[in-house]
């Protein structure tokens, strides 16, 4: 990416004052991908038909509407089971280079079972990924969306180990009639998922464990994620030729007081339990998890009166195993939070507890957000980026899988557009002033669609979609001229 500037072309006081005007003079770098994204449970609709088995968010929908702000569920969500050409219309149209979105492990495997595969679920994806292809547009597919086939709940998701190999067969049969055409593959979307919904209740399966699921499940998903990396790079890299990796989220984190060490100190050990209980596994020396989170688990656990540490332990093999499995470092990029030394002698045991810190929002610089834990932070996105390359050295490039603002769906988003100019500038500075090797930007999201437990009462969409009519029209959103304007330019519009 540095192949068209170098730092002597920035003007030193750009450097100085991180003065954006200037810095939104440069270019992005060829080969830098301009991307929107989706999930499947959230936009696709079709919940069963065609052969479809139900996932644990239609379960869970339709068994705890209480825990949906507006009571609503996926069932229909944007239709782009029918409409996925429009949907490819509206990233043609702003100019984009890539489109991420989910396959539905129950679509392809009703019973998350191999013996038992839907190929109206295959024709559905081949579909969608030859009109990718067709527009031009790069195909980027998240192999796990948090859309587990229900029937593989019975035999405890994600805390039973024997969904290792059954993941790895799911994996299998994408690679198999799907590798040809796509070339970027995420296992996992933000694998804090295990926190969501093995302890907050607030996501499938919404189960609470005593502070035990979030940890065999993420030692679950990192094996699974190890595995089908191994099965990739030893059967398919070589006639396929793609890159694999996994997208955590990365919450940044702010210390509430600046000038308090026990804040810093805080934030440091929150940046890790949060991120580093992915990321320090895959691309850390170790292979496993952070120092920290072992040493106060283990101390936690003792205490609660557990026989040994919640967090379970790998083995060397499983670590030098999970080492090094992926081929370029996606993540998820939002906000920060503000993080202070927790004062709580709490004692349930809970993943939450374990972090041992306290969120707070607002302050003068971080503009509050209509979505309950969202704010924005545009620092956070460069401070993360020099945060991987600062820990895990500059080997990968970066690939920011989501990135977005939410609001009430008003097609005049002038916000949204002050969130994606911030960010976008924060990209450039990475990429100009840092020397990091920056990839892709992709927007959360593509089109308006089905938030999780928010239901439809936030709105992330370039394009509005209108749920209440029965063809879910979709209408460009002043952000996604904002877009085209930065995929034909190549610049942050001033
Ligand atoms: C995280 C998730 O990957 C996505 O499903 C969600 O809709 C967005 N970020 C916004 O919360």
């Amino acid at each position: 990416p540095r192949d068209a500037h170098c730092l002597a072309d920035i003007p030193s006081e750009a450097i100085l004052d991180n003065n954006i005007p200037l810095i939104n003079n440069l270019t992005f770098p060829d080969g830098f991908l301009f991307g929107a994204a989706t999930a499947a449970y959230q936009i696709e609709g079709a919940w069963n038909v065609d052969g479809k088995g139900p996932s644990i968010w239609d379960e869970f929908t339709h068994t705890h509407p209480e825990i949906i702000t507006d009571h609503s569920t996926g069932d229909d969500a944007c239709k782009s089971y029918y409409k996925y050409k429009e949907d490819v219309q509206a990233a043609k149209t702003m100019g984009l280079d890539s489109y991420r979105f989910s396959m539905s492990w129950p679509r392809i495997m009703p019973t998350g079972f191999p013996d038992n595969i839907n190929q109206k679920g295959i024709d559905y994806y081949n579909n969608l990924i030859n009109e990718l292809v067709d527009n031009g547009i790069m195909p980027l597919v998240t192999m796990y969306h948090w859309d587990l086939p229900q029937n593989l709940q019975t035999y405890g998701g994600w805390l039973n180990e024997s969904i290792v190999p059954l993941y790895v067969s799911y994996a299998r049969v994408l690679f198999e009639n799907f590798g040809d055409r796509v070339k970027w593959w995420l296992t996992f979307n933000e694998p804090q998922f295990v926190s969501l919904g093995y302890e907050f209740r607030v996501m499938a399966p919404g189960i609470f464990t005593n502070g035990t699921g979030p940890y065999i499940a993420s030692t679950n998903v990192l094996k699974a994620h190890a595995r089908a990396y191994h099965m990739y790079d030893e059967e398919f890299r070589e006639s396929q030729k793609g890159k694999i990796s996994i997208a955590p989220n990365i919450m940044w984190g702010l210390p509430v007081n600046v000038t308090s060490l026990d804040d810093w100190e805080a934030t440091a050990r929150y940046l890790l339990f949060y991120a580093g209980w992915f990321t320090d596994p895959i691309y850390g020396k170790d292979g496993d998890y952070p120092k920290v989170m072992r040493e106060s688990i283990a101390e936690n656990s003792k205490r609660q009166g557990f026989p040994k540490s919640r967090l379970p332990t790998f083995t060397e093999e499983e670590k030098n195993y999970i080492k090094g499995t992926a081929d370029y470092f996606a993540f998820n990029a939002y906000t920060a939070f503000l993080v202070n030394k927790s004062n709580t002698e709490n004692l349930t045991p809970s993943w939450a507890h374990d972090l041992a810190i306290s969120a707070y929002e607002g302050s003068n610089w971080l503009i509050s957000n209509t979505s309950s834990w969202e704010s924005v932070a545009p620092i956070s996105l460069r401070s993360i980026m020099n945060w991987i390359t600062g820990r895990y050295g500059n080997k990968y490039e970066l690939f920011i899988t989501e990135n977005g603002f939410a609001d009430k769906g008003q097609l005049n988003d002038t916000k949204r557009i002050t969130y994606l100019a911030t960010y976008l500038t924060e990209v450039l500075k990475a990429i100009f002033i840092d020397e990091i090797k920056m990839k892709a930007l992709t927007v959360w999201s593509l089109i308006d669609n089905f938030e999780w437990a928010d239901g439809y009462t936030s709105k992330w969409g370039l394009y509005h979609v209108d749920f209440n009519d029965p063809e879910r029209k979709r209408t460009p959103k002043a952000s996604s001229h904002f877009m085209e304007n930065v995929t034909s330019t190549r610049k942050v519009p001033k």
